[in-house]
């Protein structure tokens, strides 16, 4: 009998569900958004059982329309929107409180206060990170010094404090798996990148005690067996998690040390290979561990993490109502020869990778009685493409290795005039594989790997081909010049909100 694989995708935007053929093709999909709320400037909060619900509704439906019997599931895979945390009771799986989302700001004042007195440089040379409100611990520190009686609970193991997988995993199980992967550990600050475990000295800076985090495990392991009466009648293994850029970089075939893709989503993250060796120290990227298979060693990544991309295009048509639909900018971007000299830094979450500003807030500069909708849709297109080309900038100085293409995914990379665009503000071609869908399968490939679906990574290099390759075609004094008024935009948009009293 033929075997299938079936993943889930839980992102911030909305969650997929795809079930994979042997043959490597999808065939059955569904999606659903989920919420998010915005209480405060600046913060961002998700429901745990809305991300909950969302995985069991579109797994089932993903099973419904493959028409594949449940029996022929081989295993599933899980990936994640990475550093969201969730806390919840450790017997009963009620969550303690809204999740906190990667993107919310709350934190930066802690982060900093925990970057002080060589925090920094211990956080740098031992998680690979920086002290940013972005990462996972900052989130649980928030919430164990505000949520009444929480420290007590957690120092009991009463609690338990993790990124969105290991919260699945805990409901997936029924609480028999409490237990997270190597690559959301990772992006917690509290995990040492060379020992792949928590660290002491980093939970005792963050604040965060041992006891209620769950287990790291290996990506590529069995997680636990999933309860049918919970899961939609399905009974299969945990067999693959990765963090969704991880999940997108496997997809994406990038093998080999040196090779880099970038994913564009709700935010762009640049990952590059970097092989069995952490790279670390660096200014403005990110260590990562890329994927983990058991009794290897981990192998890892240099990241350049861009906080708002495709979550701009969204303010666009959400609050601003210049579009109906995130398609349409590609239209309206071609509408006009250009911009109008308008610049849109798109600070709405702080500015990430390379600038690491908590405290930049959105700028749109050049605005005139002319301009447009159309011209400001294709500012939001051209800072999606620069912001990108800073972060490959930076990722070529600090890894000394010259990148000859940019693998793009994601939403976004469904826009024929931003990838073109990209191209040209990079000098170097831009490649579209068949599948944008490279999140979810990028852990089906791995679930498919643990559970003898696929025998090896060759296999599944031969199946990524090229939809699309985007040429460079713009002068470099053009690109330089453009690039120039660009970073005067970026000056412009920094250090400008303030820590609440
Ligand atoms: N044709 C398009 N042009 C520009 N932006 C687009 C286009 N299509 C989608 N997007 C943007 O891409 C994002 C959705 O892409 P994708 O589904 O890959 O996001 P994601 O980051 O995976 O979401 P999540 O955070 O839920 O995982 C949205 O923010 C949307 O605005
Ligand atoms: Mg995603």
């Amino acid at each position: 009998m033929s075997r299938f694989v079936l993943a889930v995708d839980q992102g911030t935007t909305g969650t997929t569900a795809v079930v994979v053929a042997e043959d490597g093709r999808i065939v059955g999909t569904a999606y659903q958004e989920v919420r998010a709320s915005y209480p405060r400037p600046g913060w961002v909060e998700q429901d745990p059982e809305d991300l909950w619900r969302s995985c069991v509704d579109t797994a089932a439906q993903a099973v419904a329309d493959a028409g594949v019997p449940r029996s022929a599931i081989a295993g599933l895979g899980i990936t994640n929107q990475r550093e969201t945390t969730v806390c919840w009771d450790r017997r009963t799986g009620e969550p303690v409180a809204p999740a906190i989302v990667w993107q919310d700001r709350r934190t930066a004042a802690l982060a900093r206060q925990l970057g002080s007195a060589g925090g920094e440089e211990l956080i740098r040379s031992r998680s690979g990170l920086l002290p940013d409100a972005y990462f996972a611990g900052t989130k649980m520190r928030w919430l164990l010094d505000t949520v009444d009686g929480l420290r007590g609970r957690a120092e009991h193991g009463e609690v338990v404090f993790g990124t969105v997988d290991s919260w699945l995993v805990w409901r997936l199980t029924h609480g028999a798996t409490v237990a997270t992967d190597v690559t959301n550990a990772s992006r917690t600050l509290l995990m040492d990148l060379r020992t792949l475990d928590w660290d002491d000295e980093l939970l005792e800076l963050v604040g965060v005690p041992r006891a209620a985090l769950p287990d790291i495990r290996p990506s590529s392991c069995v997680f636990g067996e999933t309860v049918p009466s919970t899961f939609g009648d399905l009974e299969v293994p945990i067999a693959g998690i990765l963090g969704d850029q991880q999940a997108a970089l496997f997809a994406q075939a990038c093998f080999e040390p040196g090779q880099v893709k970038n994913t564009y989503g709700t935010g762009s993250f640049m990952l590059m290979n970097t092989g069995t060796t952490p790279f670390t120290g660096q200014h403005a990227l990110l260590t990562t561990v890329a994927v983990g298979f058991v009794d290897e060693p981990a192998e890892y990544a240099l990241e350049g993490s861009v906080l708002v991309t495709g979550s701009a295009v969204q303010w666009l048509r959400d609050e601003l109502h210049v579009i109906d639909d995130a398609a349409e900018t590609e239209g309206l971007a071609t509408s006009v020869d250009s911009t109008g000299d308008v610049f849109f830094v798109p600070a709405l979450a702080g500015l990430g990778a390379p600038y690491w500003d908590p405290y930049a807030r959105g700028t749109i500069v050049g605005i005139s009685r002319g301009t447009t909708g159309a011209h400001l849709a294709r500012a939001t297109l051209e800072s999606i493409a620069f912001q990108s080309a800073d972060v490959l900038g930076v990722l070529q100085a600090e890894s000394g290795v010259e990148v000859t293409e940019l693998r793009a995914d994601g939403g976004a990379a469904a826009n024929g005039w931003l990838m073109q665009f990209q191209a040209d503000v990079i000098g170097i071609p831009v490649d579209v594989p068949e599948s944008v869908q490279t999140t979810s399968l990028g852990s089906a490939y791995l679930a498919g790997l643990t559970t003898g679906v696929w025998s090896d990574r060759d296999e599944l290099q031969r199946r990524r081909r090229t939809a699309r390759r985007y040429e460079p075609a713009m002068s470099v004094d053009e690109r330089a010049s453009r690039l120039d008024r660009w970073h005067d935009a970026v000056d412009r948009s920094r250090g400008w909100a303030r820590d609440e009293p």
